[in-house]
């Protein structure tokens, strides 16, 4: 099963002081910096084009398409963020990747602010995480000093490039909402983090009004192999539509949780396998494929390749591949009441259908799993997600209702034994060594 794995972002994790700036050039780091500044700023982005990467924060929009649509002829700044505020329930790739490599995200960092034509670049970490803020802060502080960063080692610019470009690793203050890009922006302004409506779309009016381009920390991770593989070697992993290597948060009931790197288009089947398969005793019962956010699926979808069109058209989103495993010990309406928890607690309150309906849905599904649900529960937590879906003003509200609409169709009948019997008594939770 290894031969599946393709290490390239996750190459040296296993490498002693694999962070500093000595044991990453090593391995040829920096190079494909000195690759990028030789290429026009145009040809940078026609590279990303052609290489198919897509971004790895979840939506999956091609990268270079949103590096394509920062309007050059607009005389303002131009500024690139890193969304490093990976919050994801289930989600735990970029964090690793920060402690283990960090100068891969800061040479990635570099070469598209120069394919963007961005002087000032951020990257804008998940306040909780103070080892990886102290980590990337480190990180940057070697590559300025190496002059990797800045106006370069003698004033000429990066690597005499003629280009500056400076780097501020940003820390948020804790709140799964700060990860929607604009209400990113809006925290990184000094503001209290909320959704902006887009269009505008922040590649055209950003951060400070000017042009940002947004990508997550994988994303931009990518670019250094990317420029160093050419597009043709990227290209040649992955599906016709989703190219390339990602990394896998494979976790819950199986024997060897943790990050896989390996091709999209993998099946579910294979990654279990990769993780040494279910532990003793359990087998599947429905898991995610993008974090909470993402319909439940079952094993009826072992098979199914992990890409984009597959998981869309199986009726979920590939997400940020998150792939949560659930046993036959688990409580549907329990897991799903912990997720709608957490939802609440982070819903930023801007619009109603939000901020009362995951309420709602909090209170209906505490009944059911406490064995107390009315007749008309069902009912009533169909209709409270159909008001909130499509109507929030933005992604988290219609995350919130995703594994609740998803787990009434698979398991609706463990939403009806609520009517009677707690989810405790019928899933002891001794038996269940997650929920
Ligand atoms: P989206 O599909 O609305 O946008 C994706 C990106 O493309 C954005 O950067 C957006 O600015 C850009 N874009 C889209 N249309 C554009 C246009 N016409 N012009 C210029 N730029 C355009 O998705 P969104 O709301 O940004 O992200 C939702 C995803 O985030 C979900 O799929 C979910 O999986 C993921 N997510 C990830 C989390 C994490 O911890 N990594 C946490 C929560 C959600
Ligand atoms: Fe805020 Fe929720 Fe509305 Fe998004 S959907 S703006 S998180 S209240």
């Amino acid at each position: 099963m290894t031969d599946l794995l393709t290490p390239v972002l996750t190459a040296d994790w296993g490498t002693d002081r694999a962070w500093t700036l000595a044991e990453y050039r090593k391995t040829g780091g920096y190079e494909a910096l000195e690759k990028a500044l030789k290429m026009a700023p145009a040809e940078v982005v026609e590279l990303v084009k052609e290489s198919g990467l897509r971004g790895r924060g979840g939506a999956g929009f091609p990268t270079g398409m949103k590096w394509g649509f920062i309007p050059q002829d607009n005389p303002k700044p131009k500024y690139l963020v890193v969304n490093a505020d990976e919050s994801e329930p289930g989600t735990c790739k970029d964090i690793p990747f920060m402690m283990a490599t960090p100068h891969t995200l800061i040479e990635g960092v570099i070469i598209a602010a120069h394919a963007i034509g961005a002087q000032q670049a951020f990257i804008y970490v998940r306040g909780e995480v103070l080892h990886v803020i102290r980590r990337l802060r480190a990180a940057c502080r070697e590559a300025y000093e190496a002059g990797y960063l800045g106006d370069g080692l003698n004033g000429k610019g990066i690597l005499d490039s003629g280009i500056s470009i400076d780097l501020v690793i940003h820390a948020g203050a804790g709140a799964y909402i700060c990860g929607e890009e604009t209400a990113l922006l809006d925290s990184l302004e000094g503001r209290r983090g909320q959704p902006r409506l887009r269009p505008p779309f922040p590649a055209v009016e950003g951060l400070y009004a000017s042009p940002t381009v947004i990508n997550n920390v994988e994303s931009i991770a990518s670019v250094p192999s990317i420029v160093r593989g050419g597009h043709e070697w990227f290209a040649s992993m992955g599906t016709e539509k989703s190219k390339g290597y990602v990394i896998y948060s494979l976790s819950g009931h199986v024997k060897k949780p943790g990050q896989y790197e390996a091709p999209l288009g993998i099946t579910l089947r294979q990654l279990i396998d990769l993780g040494g398969g279910m532990r003793e005793g359990a087998a599947l019962k429905f898991w995610t494929p993008g974090g909470s956010s993402t319909p439940l699926l079952t094993a009826e979808h072992l098979d199914m390749p992990l890409d984009y069109e597959s998981v869309g058209a199986a009726g979920s989103m590939l997400g940020t591949r998150a792939l949560q495993i659930f046993d036959q010990t688990t409580s549907v309406v329990r897991a799903v009441l912990r997720w709608t928890e957490f939802y609440k607690h982070e819903s930023c309150g801007k619009c109603t259908p939000c901020r009362e309906g995951t309420w709602w849905l909090v209170q209906t599904l505490q009944r059911l799993d406490a064995g107390e649900g009315k007749e008309g529960d069902i009912e009533l937590l169909v209709d409270l997600c159909e008001n909130i879906l499509g109507r929030s003003f933005c992604a988290l509200g219609d995350g919130a209702t995703s594994p609740i609409t998803s787990a009434i169709q698979h398991f609706r009948e463990e939403f009806e034994a609520g009517m009677h019997t707690p989810s405790s008594e019928l899933f002891p939770p001794a038996a269940s060594m997650l929920f």
